[in-house]
C-alpha cells in the first residue's frame, strides 16, 4: 500500500511517500524558519501563508522523489492536530481535496502519536506494550502503548513544553530560535555540575515541569551578568546551558525510566525535536542497559516534524479499520 503523508501542524509543510507503513520512498520537508527568525518563536500567520503558497510544490516533489503518481497512491494520511490551526487547516483542506477529487480514501491522524510511529519507520511497527515518550516544542508526555490504537496518556506537562524550555532559555542567552540545537552545541563546551538548576515538583510523578528552570535561568542571567540579555560567547553562557541541559534531561530520563517500570515493559519508544539530542539519547540508553530496556529513536531527520511518520501511521490505522471522510476537520487538543 502506498501512502501519501502530509504534516503541516506547526511552521513545516512536508509530504512524503510511504510504502506499507515502513519504507520510506521520499521525504520532504520545507521549512518557514527563516521568515520567524527575526521574532524568536513561530508566528502563526507567517506559518500558514508560507503553507499556502507551498503545499502544491511540496506535494509534487515528494511524488517526484519516489518516482510515481497520484494514481498510484492508496491511501492519504494528514494530521488533523494538535498544532497551530490556520496551519492544520491548510494540510487537511489539501488533503480533504485530493481525496475528493481522485477518490483517494483518507485518514487523519494525532500528530503526537505519529511522532511515535516515527521510531518505527524503515523497520516496521512492533514491540507492543511499550512506554512512549514524546519530548517536541510543544508537548512532553509520557504513554503507555498498547497497540497503535490503543494509546493511554501516563503524564505530561503542567506548564512549558521541554523544547519550549530549551527554546526560551536560549532567548534569554541570545543564542536565537530554535533553542535545543544550539543550547546543545554550546552544553558540550560548559561543565554540566557548575550551577545547580532544579525542575519543579509535579503533581503527579509522571508529569512534567519545565517553567520554573526557565525562569531559574534567566535570575541567574540577571544576578551574574550585567546586561538582562546576553551577547556573544562566554564560557559562563557554555555553563548555563550545561547545565540547564542536564536538570531537564535527567528528568526525561527519571520519569521514562518510572514510567517502564510501572507499566512493566521492556521497550522505550521516543519521538520528537528534542529526541535528536545527543545527551538524552546516552543517558536513556546507559539508563535503560542497566534495566534491560531497549530503547528505539527515530533517526534525527524523522525526530523533527515530517509527515513520513504521518503516512506510516495513518497506513497502520487504516489497515486495522481507521478511514476518515471529508467531514474530516482540525483538531486542536
Ligand atoms: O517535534 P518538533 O520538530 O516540533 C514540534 O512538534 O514541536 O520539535 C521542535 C522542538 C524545538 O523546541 C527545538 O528546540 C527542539 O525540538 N529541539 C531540540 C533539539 N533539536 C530540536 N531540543 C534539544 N536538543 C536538540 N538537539
Ligand atoms: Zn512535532
Amino acid at each position: 500500500m502506498i501512502v501519501l503523508g502530509i504534516e503541516t501542524s506547526c511552521d513545516e509543510t512536508a509530504a512524503a511517500i510511504v510504502k506499507d507503513a515502513k519504507t520510506v520512498c521520499s521525504n520532504v520537508v520545507s521549512s518557514s524558519l527563516l521568515f520567524h527568525k527575526k521574532y524568536g518563536g513561530i508566528v502563526p500567520e507567517i506559518a500558514f501563508r508560507k503553507q499556502m503558497e507551498t503545499i502544491t510544490q511540496v506535494v509534487d516533489c515528494a511524488l517526484k522523489d519516489a518516482g510515481i503518481g497520484l494514481e498510484d497512491i492508496d491511501l492519504i494520511s494528514v494530521t488533523d492536530g494538535p498544532g497551530l490551526l490556520g496551519s492544520l487547516l491548510v494540510g487537511v483542506s489539501f488533503a480533504k481535496a485530493l481525496s475528493y477529487s481522485r477518490n483517494i480514501p483518507l485518514v487523519g491522524v494525532n500528530h503526537l502519536y505519529s511522532h511515535i510511529y516515527a521510531g518505527f519507520l524503515n523497520i516496521g511497527p512492533g514491540n507492543f506494550p511499550f512506554v512512549s515518550l514524546v519530548v517536541s516544542g510543544g508537548h512532553t508526555s509520557l504513554y503507555y502503548v498498547r497497540s497503535l490504537n490503543k494509546i493511554s496518556l501516563l503524564g505530561s506537562t503542567q506548564d512549558d513544553a521541554c523544547g519550549e524550555a530549551f527554546d526560551k532559555v536560549a532567548k534569554i542567552l541570545n543564542l536565537g530560535y530554535p533553542g535545543g540545537p544550539v543550547i546543545e552545541k554550546f552544553a558540550h563546551k560548559g561543565d554540566p555540575r557548575k550551577i545547580k538548576f532544579a525542575c519543579s515538583n509535579t503533581r503527579g510523578p509522571l508529569d512534567f515541569s519545565f517553567s520554573g528552570i526557565k525562569t531559574a535561568v534567566l535570575y541567574y542571567v540577571q544576578k551574574n551578568f550585567k546586561s538582562p540579555r546576553v551577547t556573544g560567547y562566554k564560557p559562563q553562557v557554555a555553563d548555563i546551558c550545561a547545565s540547564f541541559q542536564e536538570c531537564a534531561i535527567n528528568t526525561l530520563v527519571e520519569k521514562s525510566m518510572l514510567a517502564c517500570s510501572a507499566k512493566k515493559v521492556r521497550t522505550l519508544v521516543v519521538g520528537g525535536g528534542v529526541a535528536a539530542n545527543l545527551t538524552l539519547r546516552e543517558k536513556l540508553n546507559k539508563s535503560a542497559a542497566g534495566k534491560k530496556i531497549k530503547v528505539i529513536f527515530p533517526t534525527k531527520e524523522f525526530c523533527m516534524d515530517n509527515a513520513a511518520m504521518v503516512a506510516g501511521l495513518g497506513c497502520w490505522l487504516y489497515k486495522s479499520g481507521r478511514k476518515s471522510n471529508l467531514n474530516l476537520n482540525v483538531c486542536l487538543d
